[in-house]
C-alpha cells in the first residue's frame, strides 16, 4: 500500500492522471474500473484537459463503474451513469458502447450482475481501479459488514450514506436505498487500484481504513492485503494518520525508476 500525501485534491488529480496516462500509452485496450461521487471529478477534470490536449487516447479504452442506484434509469440527473455522462464520458473520445454501468432499472438483478462480471472477465479484467471513499468506510457501494469475498451484487445503503448523499437529490426520502455494486473480491481482483480522499470529513476513516485492523466493518481496509494500491490523498485527510511523516518521507525519496 502506497500512501500518497499532497497538499492539495489538485495535486492529487495530476497524479492519478499521471498514473492512469501511463497505463494508457502502455495498453491500447485497457479497462479502466470508474467511480462517481464528488471525489473523482478533479481527476476526471485533468483526464479530460489531458485528452483534449491529445495527451490521451480513450478511443480503444473500455470502462466499468463500481456501482449504481436501483430504480434510477440512466438519464436520472442522480443516475450514476447521468453523472458518468456528465463528468467524463461526454468530454473525451470514449466509445459509448465500451462504457458499462450497472443498470439500475435491470428486472432480474442476480442474472444482471453475474453478467457484469462475466463482461469484466470477457475484457481480461480491470487493469485499474478508481476509488473514492465513504465516511463508514464503504468502496463502490460495499456498506460495513459486506462479505470480503463478495461479487457484484444487490446492496442496501447504511443511513449514513444516505445522508451523506442526499445533497444530490431534493431530499433524503429521494434517496434509493438499493444498489447494484461491485463486490469487495471484485475490486480486489483489479490489477492495481488508486483510492483518492480529500478533506478533514475523511480523516478519520482514512486512518482506520490504513492504519486499523483488516475488518468487513471497514470494507476499505481490505485493499492492506492488494499488492498494487495507491492512497492518494490531500493533507486535511491525512490528518489522523499516526504515520504520515513516514509515507512523506517515502515518497519523497522515491527512486527516480519509480517514480511517475
Ligand atoms: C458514493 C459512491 C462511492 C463514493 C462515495 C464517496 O457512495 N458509491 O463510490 O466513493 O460516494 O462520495 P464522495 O466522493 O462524494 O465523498
Amino acid at each position: 500500500m502506497e500512501v500518497i500525501i499532497q497538499p492539495s485534491p489538485g495535486d492529487c488529480a495530476a497524479t492519478g492522471a499521471r498514473i492512469i496516462g501511463q497505463l494508457l500509452k502502455g495498453k491500447t485496450e485497457a479497462v479502466l474500473g470508474l467511480a462517481t461521487g464528488s471525489t473523482p471529478l478533479p481527476l476526471y477534470r485533468e483526464l479530460i484537459t489531458m485528452n483534449q490536449r491529445g495527451e490521451l487516447d480513450f478511443s480503444t479504452v473500455t470502462s466499468f463503474n463500481l456501482d449504481e442506484y436501483i430504480g434510477l434509469q440512466g438519464d436520472h440527473p442522480c443516475s450514476y451513469r447521468y453523472f458518468m455522462e456528465q463528468e467524463l464520458f461526454k468530454d473525451i473520445n470514449i466509445e459509448a458502447e465500451r462504457t458499462h454501468v450497472p443498470d439500475g432499472l435491470a428486472v432480474d438483478v442476480s442474472d444482471h450482475c453475474r453478467a457484469y462480471e462475466q463482461a469484466i472477465r470477457d475484457c481480461g479484467g480491470i487493469d485499474l481501479q478508481i476509488l473514492g471513499l465513504g465516511t463508514d468506510g464503504h468502496i463502490g457501494f460495499n456498506e460495513p459488514g459486506s462479505s470480503l469475498g463478495s461479487r457484484t451484487r444487490i446492496k442496501t445503503l447504511t443511513g449514513k450514506t444516505c445522508e451523506d448523499n442526499a445533497r444530490f437529490f431534493e431530499s433524503i426520502e429521494e434517496v434509493p436505498r438499493h444498489c447494484i455494486t461491485m463486490g469487495v473480491a471484485t475490486i480486489m481482483e483489479c490489477r492495481q487500484i488508486l483510492l483518492f480522499a480529500f478533506g478533514e470529513a475523511k480523516a478519520e476513516i482514512i486512518a482506520k481504513a490504513i492504519e486499523g485492523p483488516v475488518s468487513a466493518m471497514v470494507p476499505a481496509s481490505v485493499l492492506q492485503m492488494h499488492p498494487e494500491v495507491k492512497i492518494l490523498i490531500d493533507d486535511a485527510a491525512a490528518s489522523c494518520l499516526e504515520h504520515a511523516d513516514y509515507y512523506k518521507e517515502v515518497f519523497a525519496g522515491k527512486p527516480s525508476w519509480q517514480c511517475f
